[in-house]
């Protein structure tokens, strides 16, 4: 039996510990948000937080994570307040979606270690496959999450479901900065 806890929650797998964590969280946890793409390590669909660290759940054992701590994208939040959640509907950076929980993971991960990642930092947190191909958009909305944990800018309201994020929620401009309080 191996002890985890997912998502803040004490979870024991009675699965073989040589099961990819990949089909623990899907297959035992119906956290099906977590997708399976190649299988292989190749694509990042499987990305998880493991203690901080963006890791392929496809590529990983249970028995090697006894006590880590997971979280997968239904964890990051339970209303889709978290900045990267936000900045991602209003960049309505998906298109098929597949990868999406995988990139916003990565991205999750990223911004928890680097405040205010370049372009390379993303490049090279988040090798994520797309073949969408919505890398410009998440370049974007990594971007704008980074401000919003800042405090630079401030994004609206979740979208609810169904409802399109153009219409629900909208980065605003930067906040104005009261000039008679600088000088
Ligand atoms: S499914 Fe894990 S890297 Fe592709
Ligand atoms: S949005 Fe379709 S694979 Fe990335």
């Amino acid at each position: 039996m191996t002890k985890l806890t997912v998502n803040n929650q004490a979870v024991q797998y009675r699965m073989d510990p040589q099961t990819p964590l990949l089909w623990a969280l899907r297959d035992a946890s119906n956290l099906i948000g977590t997708k399976y793409g190649c299988g292989t390590g190749d694509c990042g669909a499987c990305t998880v937080d493991v203690d901080g660290r963006a890791v392929l759940s496809c590529m990983v054992t249970i028995g090697s994570l006894e006590g880590a701590f997971i979280t997968t994208i239904e964890g990051l939040s339970r209303d889709r307040s978290h900045p990267v959640q936000q900045a991602w509907a209003a960049e309505s950076v998906p298109q098929c979606g597949f990868c999406q929980p995988g990139m916003i993971m990565a991205a999750a991960v990223l911004l928890k270690a680097n405040a205010n990642p370049t372009t390379d930092d993303i490049n090279a947190a988040i090798t994520n496959l797309c073949r969408c191909g919505t890398y410009p958009r998440v370049h974007k909305a990594v971007r704008l999450a980074a401000d919003v944990m800042a405090g630079r800018q401030r994004i609206a309201a979740a979208p609810p479901p169904g409802i399109s994020p153009d219409d629900a929620a909208r980065a605003v401009p930067a906040l104005a900065i009261d000039k008679t309080e600088e000088e």
